[in-house]
């Protein structure tokens, strides 16, 4: 898909990834950018950088993504009086630590965050989208996580598992429309993610497998525009994703324990 001159919406446009594939987009796309997140500042200087560097226009669309209606406020405001070609729904967050004392805030904060955000503007584009000539193209961005069970990380797996499913189901629905659903799965990314959860006690920019938010960006941009229907960046990713399939799950979910060991916050909550 073509998106010179066309409108994309990002959601975590503020920082990492998201940052990364809105820079991408419009530097090498020529697209016009709505850039939504919580922190207006961010959003703000994104769009003093990319319209005086790039030419194209910037929309900073302040949400948050956990209210009830500000998913339908985004859609409202993204879609009146412009033409919105491309969505990627890439904001999410992560808890990182024993499941028993994820705090139940968190807990809803990430349910709101990663699953229903992400099916309401997913229904309200692919609606927009099917109905109208020229389809659109809608990215989920995922998680390696969502290929199985992650221990200290239960719940960020299990709703990247529902991405994963939803957005492959999604994109079978909507193909006669003429609207493609890109699931993205990446595995890890040097990004406030890994800093803000603690993962950054285990992973930092440069371990093996752990991709810059750069170059992760231009695989996801470039899965978006072929309007892949499931796209990993990295060998090793891929290969770990056929390994998820062929090796028992007991054995799988033993070895990506392993990985955290010395990492987590503090010892498991007494009985
Ligand atoms: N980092 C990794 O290792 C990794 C691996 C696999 C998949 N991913 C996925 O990649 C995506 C991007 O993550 P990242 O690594 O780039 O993390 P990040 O740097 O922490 O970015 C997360 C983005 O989501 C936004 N966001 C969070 N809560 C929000 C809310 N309530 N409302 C609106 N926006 C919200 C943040 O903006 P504000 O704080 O300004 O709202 C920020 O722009 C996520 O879906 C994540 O699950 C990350």
């Amino acid at each position: 898909m073509n998106f010179r001159g066309r409108w994309v919406l990002i959601t975590g446009a503020s920082s990492g990834l998201g940052l990364e594939m809105a820079r991408l987009l419009a530097k090498e796309h020529g697209a016009h950018i709505i850039a939504v997140a919580r922190r207006e500042d961010r959003l703000t200087a994104l769009k003093t950088e990319l319209e005086s560097a790039h030419g194209v226009q910037v929309l900073p669309l302040s949400a948050d993504l956990t209210k009830p209606g500000d998913a339908a406020r985004v859609f409202e405001t993204a879609t009146s009086g412009r033409s919105v070609d491309g969505v990627i729904l890439n904001a999410g967050i992560t808890y990182f630590g024993h499941a028993l004392d994820q705090p139940p805030e968190s807990f809803d904060a990430m349910l709101a965050t990663n699953i229903t955000s992400v099916v309401r503007m997913s229904q309200l584009f692919g609606a927009h989208f099917a109905k109208r000539e020229g389809g659109g193209a809608l990215m989920l961005v995922a998680s390696m996580a969502g290929f199985s069970p992650l221990p200290y990380q239960a719940a960020y797996a299990a709703t990247k598992s529902f991405v994963i499913s939803y957005g492959r189901s999604l994109a079978y629905e909507l193909r006669k429309a003429g609207v493609s659903i890109t699931v993205f799965a990446p595995g890890g990314i040097a990004t406030e993610m890994l800093s803000l959860s603690g993962l950054d006690r285990k992973f930092k920019a440069g371990d093996l497998g752990i991709m810059s938010a750069e170059a992760c960006a231009r695989i996801a941009v470039d899965a978006f525009v072929r309007r892949r229907e499931l796209a990993i960046p990295g060998i090793l990713n891929r290969f770990l994703a056929t390994m998820f399939k062929v090796l028992p799950q007991g054995f799988l979910v033993g070895r990506s324990a392993a990985m955290y060991e010395g990492g987590l916050p503090k010892e498991p909550p007494a009985t």
